[in-house]
């Protein structure tokens, strides 16, 4: 692999920046520094630093953001601040993209990745990966009505896959579990009965949960058990 590969795959450097590194002897290779960028190394065996640091390579970078209102969920939006506006340039370098949508205002667990392969099979209905978001509804919703989401509403056209509901005391709240992700689905299944979303937060994806620690806003590496289940699971 090149090192100006590398570097700009670990969000360090872009190519042209590389090699004006290189030439002012701010990369070194196992201690010694190297004039030119496009030299390959092995990124396993080498030891590689930018200015001092110690560069560890990582072909992918998995990331858990608990997205707050506001912000859309795309990687570039002319006139709207995106989910890749929360995170640090280092981290915007590496073209990474979220896992899935969530609406404006909609919050909680996002999964921002540059790993296409999983992030597509974890989004396909035919992997069954289960989203949970906790939801508020401005109407009761009754066991009859609960039953009829579960197996499938019309929302203009489609009928949604099924799916299930756990209703709080009160049932204007509770959980909805879904293996798919229609646009506004949620939104648009409260409509085919005659209610409407107030508040809606996902808090699971696959067996990922949101990081009770961070705040609205803040983000963190996926651990290595989380990688595990966004790249291999199947449920
Ligand atoms: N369903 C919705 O209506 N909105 C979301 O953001 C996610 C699921």
């Amino acid at each position: 692999m090149r090192i100006d590969k590398l570097l700009s795959q670990m969000g360090k450097a872009t190519r042209k920046e590389s090699a004006q590194l290189a030439r002012l002897g701010k990369i070194c290779v196992n201690g010694i520094p190297v004039k030119k960028a496009d030299m390959h190394i092995d990124p396993v065996k080498d030891e590689i630093t930018l200015c001092g640091e110690k560069i560890v390579y990582k072909q992918f970078t998995y990331i858990m953001l608990n997205k707050p209102e506001g912000y859309v969920s795309a990687t570039e939006d002319g006139r709207e601040k995106t989910v890749l506006d929360l995170l640090p340039e280092e981290e915007r370098r590496k073209n990474l993209f979220p896992c899935g949508r969530l609406d404006k205002n909609t919050l909680g667990l996002m999964i921002l990745t540059n790993d296409g392969d999983s992030a597509h099979r974890c989004l396909s209905p035919k992997h069954h990966f289960k989203k949970t978001y906790f939801f508020k509804s401005s109407l009761p919703i009754s066991d009859e009505q609960a039953r009829e989401l579960e197996v499938g509403v019309d929302i203009g056209g489609y009928f949604t896959k099924p799916c299930t509901i756990k209703l709080n005391e009160g049932r204007t709240s509770g959980e909805i579990t879904l293996i798919e992700g229609k646009y506004h689905q949620i939104k648009r299944m409260l409509e085919a009965i005659d209610n409407k979303i107030t508040y809606l937060e996902r808090i699971s994806f696959g067996s990922i949960l949101l990081d009770a620690s961070l705040k609205r806003g803040e983000w963190r590496y996926l651990t290595y058990e989380e990688e595990k289940m966004f790249i291999g699971e199947e449920q």
